[in-house]
């Protein structure tokens, strides 16, 4: 059964993005498994700290790692990732020429409160990506706007509007991983 490893860009308790994962986690299609990945215990990256290896840095590439593949859905905070994402890429991209993200198909969305919102965050994101050499899926692209009052109180999609969005980012991206899951067992 493929596993997928959802990461989400925030690390508020409260975050939307987080809210949304979840419910977007709900419509991956059957036969797909989601893990959340936590990058929170990772201290600041810096190389100093390679020396004397953390094991939470550890945890976080093997978590990368063990699964087939990854969708991260992030906010967009000024106009860009949030620095706890970009911290938690660094340390998967080390040590040099180990990045855990190298070859593992990876699918992006993010929400926002505004209509515009993740759009910026997502392209940096791609570019960071491209440097990991991650097969990264290009469509459908999905800048979520969050509207609390689609979410019933436990967390499922009351609008069919926001579902469709939603249904339709998880069947894409599971067919995205999917089929880099069927290429590499008939590799
Ligand atoms: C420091 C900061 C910068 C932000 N910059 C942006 C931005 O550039 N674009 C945007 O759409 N929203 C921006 N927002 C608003 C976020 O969309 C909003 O706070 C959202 O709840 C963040 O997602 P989260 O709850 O999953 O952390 C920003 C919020 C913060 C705290």
């Amino acid at each position: 059964m493929p596993r997928i490893g959802i990461i989400v860009g925030s690390t508020a308790s409260a975050s939307i993005n987080l809210k949304v994962a979840k419910a977007m986690a709900t419509y991956l299609p059957e036969g797909f498994e989601a893990e959340f990945l936590d990058f929170s215990a990772l201290p600041f990256f810096n190389y100093e700290l390679e020396s004397e290896w953390p094991a939470e840095a550890t945890a976080w590439k093997n978590a990368i790692e063990g699964v087939d593949g990854i969708i991260i859905v992030t906010p967009e905070y000024s106009r860009s990732i949030p620095g706890a994402l970009k911290n938690a890429l660094d340390w998967s991209a080390r040590p040099w020429g180990q990045a855990s993200f190298n070859g593992k198909p990876t699918a992006v969305m993010g929400a926002s409160i505004s209509a515009a919102g993740t759009a910026m965050a997502q392209q940096h994101l791609r570019n960071i990506l491209a440097h990991f050499n991650a097969p990264t899926m290009g469509q459908p692209e999905t800048f979520f706007q969050y509207n609390a009052d689609a979410f019933g109180a436990d967390g499922s999609v009351q609008n069919e509007g926001s579902a469709a969005v939603l249904r339709g980012f998880a069947e894409a991206a599971a067919a995205f991983i999917g089929s880099h899951v069927t290429e590499h067992a008939s590799a």
